[in-house]
């Protein structure tokens, strides 16, 4: 078979798992690594590594995946592989990347830190060094950077539909590390670099978030263009949400649902007060969906990446950034909601 030869660390949910769901199925063609590893002709996915018998199970016989086992060298050997997709949590990427000679190019899971490892000696930093010393590009997967949609939007789109931000919110829940990072990379996406962080409450522990020792806070980031925006933590052991609202100087735009709805509501006269405007908020427009493949294009901009003929839409150096906030955001609840700067 012709495609990168590809071998999977890491087979949970997200490699594989996630498909399983039938709800989100609806809406994602490819909700796993698996899934699209599985359909993609650039790709010939030889491996996986896990040290968990099910999970390599699931791999052999659901996937049909010809090398699997739970010793990385031993696997490494037979795939000889130039994509590496980990997907394990944060802990031992680095170690892993240095022991595969042949690799053009990794597609890693956030976030890139285990919460509390701190920015110089988390994995991170060892990942950055050993993909550095080759010259390895390296993807993180914040998915919403590789959907059609989301990327229009970031390419001017937004400001077309609602002008210049002058309000923004946003709502997390799992955790700062897990779903904060993704609400904090999606706002950098669309709206460019944040120069400061606040602490606006207390930080707690993140009851029932994957991660363990993840954080719950809620806080403000200053944008370089002025806007600000504030993030709130929600329990999802009530309900599930990541979604952001923001107010533009002509209309806004929500997308919310975890990024399945998004819609654009009008300025129009105002209905109550004669000589004024309002946003319509029970007159928006949905805008065409697009996250079914969005998980696919990581993977287009993966092998261009991997052949030199395209840069990371979601390079590791953005990634990091994401995680130096969130520090910055918890080093502000600890000196009390002091603004950190960021430049
Ligand atoms: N991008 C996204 O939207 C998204 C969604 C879900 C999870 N994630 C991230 O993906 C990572 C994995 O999450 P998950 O939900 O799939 O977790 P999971 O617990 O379901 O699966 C992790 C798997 O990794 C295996 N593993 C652990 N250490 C390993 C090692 N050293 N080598 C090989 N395998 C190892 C475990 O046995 C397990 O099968 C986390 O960092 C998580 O934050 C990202």
């Amino acid at each position: 078979m012709s495609g990168l030869r590809t071998l999977v660390v890491g087979f949970g949910q997200v490699a594989s798992g996630l498909t399983r769901d039938a709800r989100m199925a609806q809406y994602f063609d490819y909700a796993s690594h698996a899934a699209v590893l599985a359909a993609h002709p650039a790709f010939d996915w030889q491996g996986v590594v896990d040290p968990n018998a099910a999970a390599q199970a699931d791999a052999r016989d659901t996937w049909g995946v010809p090398h699997c086992g739970g010793d990385l060298d031993e696997i490494i050997a037979k795939v000889r592989p130039e994509i590496a997709i980990l997907a394990a949590p944060p802990g031992d990427r680095a170690k892993a990347v240095a022991a595969m000679p042949d690799l053009k190019a990794v597609l890693v899971e956030k976030p890139l830190n285990s919460p509390g490892t701190g920015e110089r000696n988390g994995d991170g930093a060892a990942l950055r060094a050993v993909c550095a010393e080759r010259n390895l590009p390296v993807l993180v997967n914040y998915w919403r950077r590789a959907d059609r949609l989301f990327q229009a939007l970031a390419a001017g789109g937004l400001a077309e539909h609602v002008g210049s931000p002058q309000a923004v919110f946003g709502l997390y829940g799992n955790g700062l590390a897990n779903n904060g990072g993704h609400l904090i990379d999606f706002l950098r996406m669309l709206l460019g670099e944040v120069v400061a962080a606040q602490a606006l409450g207390p930080d707690e522990t993140a009851m029932g978030a994957p991660i363990t020792g993840d954080r719950h806070l809620p806080f403000a980031l200053t944008f370089a263009d002025g806007p600000v925006a504030t993030l709130q933590p929600l329990d999802f052991r009530r309900y599930r949400e990541v979604g952001l609202d923001i107010w533009g100087d002509g209309g806004r735009l929500s997308i919310v649902q975890e990024g399945l709805v998004t819609r654009l509501f009008p300025l129009t006269e105002n209905r109550g007060v004669t000589g004024e405007n309002e946003i319509a908020s029970d007159a928006g427009i949905e805008l065409e969906r697009t996250v079914a493949d969005s998980l696919y294009r990581m993977y287009d901009n993966l092998a261009k990446t991997a052949a030199g003929s395209a840069m990371p839409w979601s390079p590791l150096e953005s990634a990091l950034t994401n995680e130096r906030i969130i520090e910055a955001i918890l080093r502000s609840a600890a000196e009390d909601g002091a603004r950190q700067s960021l430049v």
